[in-house]
């Protein structure tokens, strides 16, 4: 039997393939019977809802109900569409980056809230064109943050790491298409350790920012299996706790930190307990913790003592 239904209009397409999506359980079927239709039709969300009586060539039903088929079975849409929007700029996902999540948004606010904080205590005009910030983003993955931020401080030096050399190569790609591949260095490190070793690159920076792995290994069945099937674990996890990686990144964020610099880390929804204790006050001051929309404290963000030399 054909999986493409006789009637090819926009309308009985769209509603063909969410019924099939609720079936199969997936979250937001709606959404994603939209978006992967948008996708093989090339149109946007106006053109689908102006036009529900199009009928749509033979191909492109077909394509679009394949794309429903994998997405039954648990491909995640942005691995279908290839993209993802973030800060309101569209990124390209690969299976080697973590599909940007909504919630990393918070890190972006943060972090121009902070920023324009600190101009203002020191008894300037919050400029927020990044003038005279060097920042690097640990675990860069799609580049969603290094980007994002190179984009709102246009005069900011702007470096990103990641631990995964595939990972750097789609968020090199993303810069290009965004615009921005010539505002930032990315560069291979197991966190800081190569950091360092790479030519030209500052022994401290103004802003360390960070959306670690940070999932426990424990929880891994326990995850839909878009994420657990098809997200990297190296980006996923960071251990049999899932807070391990926060023990080693913000010590080093301590040495790397120019004195008063600002450190910005996401949070899973239960890491706050462990992640806390490690900003030790004799290093952090200025400690505060953020909640997403859910009411999740998902940023904890501090500043570097200033009267501490580096280590
Ligand atoms: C949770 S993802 C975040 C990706 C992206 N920054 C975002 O917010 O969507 C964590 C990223 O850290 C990278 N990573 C994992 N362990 C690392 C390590 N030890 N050093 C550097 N990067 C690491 C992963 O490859 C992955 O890209």
């Amino acid at each position: 039997m054909s999986l493409v239904s006789t009637d090819r209009s926009v309308r009985a397409l769209l509603k063909q393939g969410l019924d099939q999506l609720r079936a199969a359980s997936v979250a937001s079927f709606t959404l994603a019977a939209e978006l992967l239709l948008l996708h093989v039709t090339g149109s946007d969300r106006t053109w689908l809802y102006s036009h529900p009586e199009e009928i749509l060539p033979e191909p492109t039903a077909e394509a679009y109900f394949a794309l429903i088929a994998q997405r039954s079975s648990g491909v995640p849409t942005q691995h279908l569409t290839g993209k993802q929007e973030f800060w309101g700029q569209e990124f390209q996902v690969t299976p080697e980056v973590l599909i940007p999540r909504p919630e990393t948004e918070h890190l972006i606010e943060v972090t121009l809230d902070r920023l324009a904080v600190r101009e203002i205590r020191a008894g300037r005009q919050p400029r927020l064109n990044g003038e005279n910030v060097t920042l690097i983003d640990i675990g860069t993955g799609s580049g969603c943050i290094a980007i994002t931020l190179a984009k709102e401080l246009p005069r900011a030096t702007v470096y990103a790491t990641d631990i995964s050399q595939a990972a750097l190569e789609v968020a090199r790609s993303n810069a290009a298409r965004l615009g921005v591949a010539g505002r930032i260095q990315f560069l291979e490190s197991d966190l800081f350790n190569r950091v360092s070793f790479a030519p030209g690159v500052p022994a401290l920076f103004d802003v360390v920012i960070s959306n670690p792995p940070y999932v426990s290994l424990r929880e891994a069945d326990s995850l839909p299996v878009e994420v657990r099937a098809h997200e990297p674990h190296s980006a996923l996890f960071g251990g049999e706790e899932g807070y391990e990686l926060y023990g080693t990144l913000i010590p080093q964020a301590a040495s790397h930190l120019r004195p008063g610099g600002l450190l910005v880390l996401e949070l899973g929804y239960n890491s706050l307990a462990a992640v806390e204790p490690l900003l030790d006050r004799t290093d952090w001051v200025n400690v505060s913790v953020t909640k997403d929309l859910a009411g999740i404290p998902r940023v904890i963000a501090a500043e570097r003592v200033a009267h501490r030399e580096h280590r």
